[in-house]
C-alpha cells in the first residue's frame, strides 16, 4: 500500500484565489506580521464562547471554538447553534483584533445537523458510499448555514466490541468498508471547494486505535500490535487522507504505553510522513491536560510541550497551549519553526474555507436550507437502505392488506430516541414515530392498535394476526461514555416478546440499537426480525415502508452479531491459527458456545432471493498487475430488490499470518425479478498487499483465494496465483 501523499496535489476545485500557491502566499504574508502570542492564539480552541470571551478574541488569543457545552455533548441535549451568536463573536475577531483573523467554529455533526441521518453504524449497513456521501453533504450544508465551518466527523475507529458505546459512531468492524465510507464522508462534507460556503472541513477521528479499548470500556487503555495497527486501524485514516480530509483528531487514549496525543511516532512519522497528512491536527477534548492524568507529564507545562512536539496543532479546550507555549518557545524548549509550521496549517485551513472573504453567515440561511424536502428525501433514501432484515420465517414480511396488526412496545412511539447518540441539532418534533408511520401505510381495513402495556398486548394479541414489537436500547445506553457489560436487550424486553410468542401470535420484531446487540432470544421468539439501528429523523417511515413492502430491505451487517456477549470478539476476519476451525472441528474456541456469530458480517435478507454463479478469476497474474474477477448475480425471486455483492480475499501463504478472509470489494446490485447481471471486480496491488509491522507494504507472490457472495460466510470460491520471478516467499 503506497501511501499516496494526497497533500502534494492541488486543492480540489481550486481557482486563482484558493490554489495551493495563492493560499501559501497569503499565509506567509500574514504569518510575518504575527506576534508569538498571536501565533499561539491560533492553537487555542475555546468552548461555548460567549461575550465574556470577547477580550481574549480581541487580543488574538483564540483561534477556534467548539460549539459544545460539555465533553460528552453527544449525550446531553444542548441549545442549538445560533448563527447570530457566532456572527457576533466573529465580528470581534475580524473587526476588533489587531490582525482580524477569523475564528473557526467547530461542532460534532456526527450524522446530520438538523436533518438527522441514521447513526454511522446504520449508515454503514447501507454499504452505499454514495448515500453516505450525500448525507454528509446535507449535513455540511445545514451546519455551514448555522456558521459551523469545522465538523468533528467522520469517526473512523474500527470497532469490533459492541460493549463499547461508541461503536454507534463507527462504520463497523471492517477496515475496507470503513475506508470506502471514509472517502465518501470526507467528499460529502468537504465537496470540491471548501470555500464555496456550502461545505465544511471534515475531521478524521480518533487517530488511532480507540476502537480497541480494553474490554470495550470507554476511555480505557489499549494494546495493539504495530502489525494490527497498520492492517486494521490505519487503512480508514489512510483513505480519509487520500480523500483530502482537512483535519484529523488525535485519540485521547493510551496506546501501547504512550498516550496517542504524546506520540511523535504516531502523529508525525505515521500520520504525516507515512500517510502524507498535511492538514490540521487537533487534540480530543482536554487531550493535552489528560497527559498529566495518564501520568506521562508532571504538569500542564510539560503536557503542552509533549503534545505540541508530538504534532498536535490545536489544543481543544484545555488552555495549556495558550498558557505555556510562549514561555516554552522563549526558553528554547519548543523550536520556533515548529510553531510556524503549525500556524501555517491553521491559517491555510481558514483561507481555504474562504473565511477571510466571507467570515459571517447569513442569519436567514438556516431557515432556508435546513430540513428541506430535498434534504429529508436524501436522508430517507439512506434510511431505507440501512435496516437489516435478519429473519423472515414463512415470508411473513412484507405485511399485506386485510390482516389485523397490532404494535407493541414503547419504542413504537419514540421520536427523539430514533436519532441515536450525538444528535445536537435535530428536533424531536420532526420525527414521525414508527406507530404513526405504520398507521400511514397500513392498508386496512382493520385499525392498528398500539400499547406499551404487556397485559393489554397479551389481551389484544388474541384477536390479531401479526404483532409488530418495537424494542431495543435508547440512545442513553449508546455512544460516548456508555459502554456496557452485556449486549443483551434491556431487562424485560425479551420476556415480553416471549410472552407474546407463547400466545402463538406471529411476531415481527423491530430492533432499535446503537450497537450489535445479542438477539438470540429475539430470533427464537419472532417470525421476522428487522435490525433498524438508530435510524434518524426518517427512520420510522423507512421501517414502516419496509414492513409493508413499499421498500425491499437491502441492509447488510457492518458488524457481526454475537450469540452472547462472551463470544466477543466475533468479527469475521479472524486468523486461521495452528488449529483452524475448518480442519479441526474439535478445535472450537469455546466449550460452551458455537464459534460462528448469530449473524455474520455482511449478512442481510431481502424479500426476493439472489443467486451467485459463474465466478471467474484471472488464474495467473504477474506481481503488480490487477486481478480481474467476475460473478453473475441473478434475482431468482418475484420482486425487484438490491443485494450487496461482496468479494473477500484469502492470502493462503504469506510472510505473516493473514485472516481467513478479508473484504476487498463490494457493489450494490439492483435487479428486477429474473434479471441477471455480471459484476466485475478488479483487485489492485493495494488490495493484494498487507503491511508488515513496520508499516512497509508487502505484495507477495503465491496462491490467493477469492470468495464472493452476499455475506462473509456464504460464498463462491475461486483461486489465482500471483506470479513473480525468482524464489517464492521467504
Ligand atoms: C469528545 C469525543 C470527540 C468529540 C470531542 C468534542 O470527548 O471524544 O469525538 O469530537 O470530545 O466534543
Amino acid at each position: 500500500m503506497t501511501a499516496e501523499r494526497g497533500e502534494r496535489d492541488e486543492y480540489p476545485g481550486a481557482d486563482g484565489r484558493t490554489s495551493r500557491a495563492a493560499v501559501a502566499k497569503r499565509v506567509e504574508a500574514l504569518l510575518a506580521r504575527m506576534t508569538l502570542e498571536e501565533k499561539v492564539g491560533q492553537f487555542h480552541q475555546g468552548h461555548n464562547l460567549g461575550d465574556a470571551d470577547a477580550a481574549d478574541i480581541r487580543l488574538g488569543r483564540v483561534g477556534s471554538a467548539i460549539v459544545a457545552s460539555s465533553a460528552t455533548a453527544g449525550n446531553d441535549r444542548q441549545e442549538r447553534v445560533r448563527a447570530a451568536t457566532l456572527n457576533r463573536l466573529q465580528r470581534v475577531a475580524v473587526k476588533e483584533s489587531r490582525l482580524g483573523i477569523p475564528l473557526l467554529f467547530a461542532r460534532d455533526v456526527i450524522h446530520g445537523h438538523r436533518t438527522v441521518a441514521p447513526i454511522p453504524l446504520g449508515q454503514a449497513a447501507s454499504w452505499s458510499p454514495e448515500h453516505v456521501r450525500r448525507c454528509a453533504e446535507v449535513a455540511a450544508r445545514e451546519a455551514r448555514a448555522d456558521g459551523i465551518t469545522w465538523v468533528f466527523t467522520p469517526m473512523l475507529d474500527i470497532a469490533r466490541d459492541g460493549r463499547w458505546g461508541r461503536i454507534a459512531e463507527s462504520f463497523g468492524e471492517d477496515p475496507y468498508l470503513a475506508a470506502r465510507l471514509a472517502e465518501a464522508a470526507v467528499r460529502g462534507y468537504q465537496g470540491d471547494d471548501l470555500g464555496d460556503g456550502e461545505h465544511v472541513a471534515a475531521c478524521a477521528k480518533h487517530f488511532v486505535g480507540y476502537g480497541a479499548v480494553e474490554g470495550g470500556r470507554d476511555y480505557n487503555t489499549l494494546e495493539v500490535s504495530a502489525y494490527t495497527l497498520h492492517n486494521v486501524h490505519l487503512p480508514s485514516f489512510r483513505a480519509a487522507v487520500r480523500a483530502g480530509v482537512a483535519s484529523v483528531m488525535s485519540a485521547f487514549c493510551d496506546l501501547n504505553g504512550l498516550p496517542v496525543a504524546a506520540s511523535p511516532d504516531l502523529l508525525r512519522r505515521i500520520l504525516r510522513d507515512d500517510l502524507g497528512f498535511g492538514g490540521v491536527l487537533v487534540t480530543d477534548w482536554e487531550g493535552v491536560l489528560e497527559l498529566t492524568r495518564h501520568g506521562v507529564a508532571g504538569d500542564g507545562k510539560e503536557a503542552a510541550r509533549q503534545a505540541f512536539l508530538a504534532g498536535n496543532d490545536v489544543d481543544m479546550v484545555s488552555g495549556l497551549y495558550r498558557d505555556h507555549l510562549p514561555g516554552l518557545i522563549r526558553a528554547g524548549r519548543v523550536p520556533p519553526e515548529r510553531l510556524d509550521e503549525a500556524v501555517r496549517r491553521v491559517l491555510t485551513l481558514k483561507f481555504r474555507l474562504g473565511l477571510f472573504e466571507r467570515p459571517y453567515v447569513d442569519e436567514g440561511e438556516a431557515a432556508r436550507v435546513q430540513f428541506t424536502p430535498e434534504h429529508r428525501a436524501a436522508t430517507l433514501d439512506l434510511a431505507r437502505r440501512s435496516p437489516v432484515l435478519l429473519q423472515n420465517r414463512g415470508d411473513l414480511l412484507p405485511l399485506g392488506a386485510g390482516i389485523r396488526v397490532g404494535v407493541f412496545g414503547a419504542a413504537a412511539t419514540w421520536r427523539g430516541q430514533l436519532f441515536g447518540t450525538w444528535t445536537l441539532d435535530g428536533e424531536a418534533g420532526d420525527v414521525p414515530t414508527l406507530l404513526e408511520a405504520v398507521r400511514k401505510v397500513h392498508p386496512g381495513p382493520h385499525e392498528v392498535w398500539h400499547t406499551a402495556n404487556i397485559d393489554e398486548a397479551l389481551d389484544w394479541a388474541r384477536q390479531t394476526d401479526v404483532v409488530i414489537v418495537a424494542l431495543g436500547e435508547t440512545p442513553t445506553r449508546s455512544g460516548e461514555d456508555h459502554s456496557v457489560a452485556s449486549l443483551d436487550l434491556p431487562a424485560g424486553q425479551p420476556e415480553m416478546l416471549e410472552a407474546l410468542h407463547a400466545l402463538g401470535v406471529r411476531v415481527v420484531t423491530v430492533v432499535f440499537s446503537g450497537r450489535p446487540l445479542v438477539l438470540t432470544r429475539v430470533v427464537r421468539a419472532s417470525e421476522a426480525v428487522l435490525l433498524a439501528w438508530h435510524p434518524g429523523v426518517c427512520g420510522g417511515e423507512a421501517v414502516a415502508e419496509i414492513l409493508y413492502g413499499l421498500v425491499n430491505p437491502s441492509g447488510h451487517l457492518p458488524v457481526s452479531l454475537p450469540r452472547q456477549t462472551g463470544q466477543l470478539p466475533a468479527h469475521y476476519s479472524f486468523k486461521p491459527t495452528g488449529r483452524p476451525l475448518a480442519t479441526f472441528p474439535q478445535a472450537y474456541r469455546l466449550s460452551d458456545e458455537r464459534d460462528s456469530p448469530l449473524f455474520p458480517f455482511g449478512f442481510g435478507l431481502s424479500y426476493t432471493r439472489f443467486e451467485f454463479s459463474n465466478l471467474w478469476v484471472d488464474p495467473e497474474v504477474p506481481l503488480g498487475q490487477p486481478v480481474r474477477v467476475t460473478v453473475a448475480v441473478k434475482n431468482v425471486g418475484e420482486r425487484a430488490g438490491e443485494t450487496v455483492a461482496q468479494l473477500y480475499l484469502r492470502d493462503v501463504v504469506a510472510s505473516r499470518t493473514r485472516p481467513v478472509r478479508e473484504l476487498r470489494g463490494f457493489e450494490r446490485v439492483a435487479l428486477e425479478p429474473g434479471a441477471c447481471r455480471q459484476v466485475a471486480f478488479t483487485l489492485t496491488a493495494d488490495d493484494l498487499s498487507f503491511s508488515d509491522e513496520t508499516g512497509t507494504p508487502r505484495l507477495e507472490p503465491g496462491e490467493f483465494r477469492v470468495l464472493v457472495g452476499e455475506n462473509s460466510s456464504v460464498t463462491l470460491e475461486g483461486a489465482f496465483r500471483l506470479l513473480a520471478e525468482g524464489p517464492q516467499k521467504d
